[in-house]
């Protein structure tokens, strides 16, 4: 039987240096929805699995690199859910060489995806209208996925992530993301905007606020060089204006780009997976951690501060750390 534990901890984490700044920091260990649909993976992908339960669509059809966190959580899904799922790859050169396939691709292919791999000038075009229009033509009644999962639907996934922080954390002043795409980023930010809005209206008179939002803060670390380019997106998901003071999108933890690495970011997650036991992935966690470290240590993050991190899963993309320590 599928268990997903829609319900995460909110785990304490403890450590001299966060002592010494006088903050509080609690992991959101959405890493523990289900071993191979994790963190965002699942809350983007959960509102499309309501459409095909109503019977809307046959199956999914979405894109991916080889180390896709989006296409191994996709393929799990159909596999545990009972749908089929196709999966466009990068890179064709691929097709005729499962040998070289990497653990997502080989793992994909046993939940029963179909993988077909596209050159990568074709790929570019995954975006375009008319290639969609094209696509939708070949899968008539499937339904299309971007690359990463992200929508305007996988964006309200989220909102789950922050009903339950509320519930767990009501005076939170600072919640850390990772930022791939930026969809999972717009839609924790879209539930704090209204949550704001609720606990404005129902507070009365309205400057008696059980949680002071004013003060809370959404940091999101871009994974991926000269991320600038992905806020028009975000704001366009977040769909309505919100104060610059209540987000920000950092553009410089990157460590080199997207699937990069450097030695003081690996130092980094290997301390803070025995410092706390908690697995982080290379790609997008251990940059997020990192990221907070940097803060905390610059002194951004004042006394009493009450921070989040939130752990967004990707987990199988660990099986990556040695192919970027030797790339
Ligand atoms: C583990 C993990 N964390 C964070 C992200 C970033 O999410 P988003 O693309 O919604 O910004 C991704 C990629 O989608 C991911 O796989």
């Amino acid at each position: 039987m599928l268990t997903i534990n829609t319900f995460t901890p909110l785990t304490p984490l403890h450590h001299p240096l966060f002592e010494e700044a006088k903050v509080k920091v609690w992991m959101k260990r959405d890493d523990l929805t289900h071993p191979e649909i994790q963190g965002n993976k699942w809350r983007k992908l959960r509102p499309h699995l309501d459409l095909l339960k109503q019977k809307e669509y046959h199956g999914i059809v979405t894109f991916g690199g080889a180390y896709s966190n989006h296409i191994a959580a996709t393929a799990a899904a159909g596999h545990h859910f009972g749908f089929p799922t196709i999966g466009y790859i990068r890179g064709d050169e691929l097709a005729q060489r499962p040998e070289k396939w990497s653990h997502t691709l080989q793992q994909a292919q046993a939940h029963g995806m179909q993988l077909k791999f596209i050159d990568r000038q074709t790929y570019r075009q995954r975006h375009d209208e008319s290639f969609l229009k094209k696509l939708q033509q070949q899968h008539p009644h499937w339904l299309i996925l971007p690359e990463g999962g992200s929508n305007p639907l996988a964006v309200t996934g989220m909102t789950e992530v922050m009903t339950q922080l509320e519930e767990q954390c009501l005076d939170w002043t600072h919640l850390y993301t990772a930022v791939g795409t930026g969809a999972s980023f717009a839609g924790l930010i879209r539930a704090n905007e209204a949550n704001k809005a609720h606990a404005e209206k129902s507070t009365n008179p309205p400057e008696i606020s059980q949680n002071p939002q004013s003060c809370c803060q959404i940091h999101g670390i871009a994974v991926l060089n000269e991320a600038e380019y992905l806020l028009p997106q975000i704001e366009n998901w977040i769909g309505q204006p919100t104060k610059q003071t209540t987000w920000q999108l950092h553009t410089n933890g990157a460590c080199g780009g997207y699937g990069k690495t450097t030695a003081e970011l690996l130092e980094t997650q290997q301390r803070f997976e025995q410092a706390f036991q908690i697995p982080l992935d290379p790609i997008y966690t251990a940059k997020m951690v990192h990221a907070f470290l940097q803060h905390l240590k610059a002194q951004q993050i004042p006394a009493n501060s009450r921070v989040i991190l939130y752990h967004s899963g990707g987990l199988q993309g660990r099986r990556k750390t040695h192919a970027l320590i030797t790339e």
